[in-house]
């Protein structure tokens, strides 16, 4: 063998085993902001964030790289839609409590629980613990928020009929419900808007087709992983989340944070926000 190539032999596959590790890491690590803009009963235009399915991931120490995408943001409000710890571990737990203290400080956070919370046996001092810092926990419950009614359903609700029994109007109100693929019972409760994540955006993306492998709840090549979608006068959002459950890596996947801008109905860019929604941009 001459040298060229032993080098040949030597350097290709390390140089692979480099992009392939690089690719990964990217794919879990570098956070992506995509915005939407939805017309929306409401006086002002209003900012929201959506975090969901952190599982106790940090991205950088104390989630600071997370929090500054937060806060450069300038939401008015911040929504998490469950799954914010993976198992009940303190390292977890501390690391969320934390984020959600310091994102308290800047705007209004408002929690709902997923699944993961649900079969946690230490749920109930999470919800108490996040409360003190400074987060509104909704439990099949509403609060209102900038003007704008939040209703949130816990966990365990996405699959009964809970969402038909506590908001007032829900017609104009923001649903937080972890669960997409329920999307046609929220629209048949008539809300008219849903927040949701669960489905990590089918965990491996298929490039260029906006689909999903894998999401719970759906099986293989998922309808509901991310994006905007309409059923009925309901239109949901999901976000692919940040975290990963069981299956440990994500693929043309990067973690998403979800900016919503509700503009009034009466302003004459509602409808260039169906327009920009239809490019769905992500930076
Ligand atoms: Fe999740």
């Amino acid at each position: 063998m001459t040298a060229w190539q032993i080098a040949l032999v030597v350097v290709c596959p390390v140089t692979a085993a480099a992009i392939i590790a690089a690719l990964i890491w990217l794919n879990n690590n570098l956070i992506a902001v995509t915005r939407y803009n939805v017309p929306f009963k409401t006086e002002r235009e209003v900012k929201i964030v959506q975090i969901s399915d952190l599982h106790g991931k940090s991205f950088g120490e104390h989630n600071n790289r997370l929090i500054s995408k937060v806060f450069a943001l300038r939401p008015d409000a911040v929504v998490i839609t469950g799954d914010l710890i993976h198992e009940y571990s303190m390292k977890n737990i501390l690391v969320a409590l934390r984020t959600v203290a310091v994102l308290s400080a800047v705007a209004p956070v408002i929690y709902v629980s997923g699944n993961h919370e649900m079969r946690n046996k230490g749920y109930r001092r999470f919800k108490a613990a996040l409360t003190e810092e400074g987060a509104t926990v909704l439990d099949n419950s509403e609060t209102e928020v900038c003007g704008i009614t939040f209703a949130g359903l816990n966990g365990a609700s996405n699959k009964n009929d809970a969402v038909f029994n506590f908001s007032k109007d829900p017609s104009s109100a923001v649903l937080l419900a972890h669960m997409p693929h329920h999307i046609e019972r929220y629209a048949r409760a008539g809300y008219a808007l849903v927040l949701c994540g669960h489905a990590h955006g089918g965990q491996w993306r298929i490039p260029f087709t906006g689909r999903g492998i894998y999401a719970p709840g759906q099986g293989l090549f998922p309808k509901y992983t991310s994006g905007i979608h309409r059923v009925k006068d309901t239109e949901m959002i999901i976000s692919r989340g940040l975290g990963n459950s069981e299956f440990p890596v994500r693929l043309f996947n990067r973690p998403e944070i979800v900016m919503i801008t509700l503009v009034p109905k009466s302003c004459a860019c509602a409808d260039e926000g169906r327009e920009f929604n239809k490019a769905k941009k992500s930076d």
